[in-house]
């Protein structure tokens, strides 16, 4: 499957970016747990040369948890501070304030050499469509203080959420374009929904997803939908199609139905916990 897509207003979103990136300290970046490789913009480094950097691992909730702890060292090893997050049910939150403040100590001490104190860290969240950005920043005002409303001058139209005494978040966060560098990125991306349905074929999409999960997670598959997983993934398909009535007029296996049904429940998290890609 041949997915390569990069709209129009992508462009535009990475003028803004790199615009707002100026006056900003610290760069979030939110990952997808179950794709953190996929699911990140490799020219984020270029863009946030200089800036301090935390990795979130967002939809942790979705992902397989021993999978969750192999890219949290990863990414560490990396040298980038990481956290496991769970932003519609606000799990892991605990830790943000504590990874701002690791991922920002060397910024702060060059900041107190140079006499510089208690100028409150502005950070930025930023991520591909999809990833849970707005959840996100949601969840982490509802913990936070107050907004601090626009700043004449520098942060001109700019809204900032107080997070505490010294960190300070732009609301809106930055939009990344996906990368598709390879086809198993491209449909990586396309499993969890990140790409528009409307331009991909369902049923294919939908082939190559039981392929993948019933070799992650053997089981899965017969648990949700009472299926056998041997044969091929068409046969697979049709079968779920039959065990859930979706058949059409004729008699025959609904694949579109079946494949939309297989697609929806993987991207809930009905399937099991799955994580796409291990370090
Ligand atoms: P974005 O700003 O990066 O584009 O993403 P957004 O926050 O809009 O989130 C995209 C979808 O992902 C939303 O689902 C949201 O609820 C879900 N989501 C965000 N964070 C998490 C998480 O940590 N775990 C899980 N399981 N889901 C998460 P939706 O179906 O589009 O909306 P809704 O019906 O949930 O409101």
């Amino acid at each position: 499957m041949n997915v390569s897509w990069y709209p129009g207003h992508m462009t535009k979103a990475k003028r803004m970016m790199a615009e707002d990136i100026k006056i900003i300290d610290l760069v979030i970046e939110l990952l997808d747990a179950r794709i953190p490789v996929s699911s990140r913009n490799p020219d984020i480094d270029e863009l946030a040369k200089g800036k301090s950097r935390l990795v979130i691992l967002n939809k942790s909730d979705l992902a397989d948890p021993a999978s969750n702890e192999q890219w949290v060292r990863y990414f560490s090893e990396k040298g980038l501070v990481t956290v496991l997050i769970d932003s519609k049910n606000r799990k892991g939150f605990s830790a943000i304030s504590r990874s701002i403040d690791e991922a920002c100590k060397a910024k702060l001490e060059r900041d107190k050499k140079r006499g510089i104190i208690g100028r409150p860290v502005r950070a930025m969240v930023v991520g591909i469509p999809n990833v849970g950005k707005s959840t996100f920043i949601n969840s982490l005002c509802k913990r936070a203080s107050t907004k601090t409303g626009n700043k004449p001058g520098v942060t001109k139209g700019k809204q900032w959420i107080k997070l505490n005494k010294s960190v300070e978040l732009l609301d809106t966060p930055g939009i990344l374009w996906p990368k598709f560098e390879n086809e198993t990125i491209g449909q990586n991306l396309a499993f969890i929904g990140s790409i528009n349905d409307e331009i991909l074929d369902e049923v294919e999409l939908s082939l190559n997803l039981i392929d993948v999960i019933r070799k992650l997670l053997p089981g899965a598959l017969t648990k949700r939908f009472g299926t056998g997983e041997e044969g091929s993934s068409h046969d697979i398909l049709g079968d779920i199609a039959v065990k859930r009535g979706s058949i059409k007029a004729g008699g025959e296996a609904d694949y579109d139905k079946a494949a939309r049904m297989v697609l929806t429940d993987f991207r809930a998290g009905l399937l099991g916990n799955i994580t796409l890609e291990i370090p």
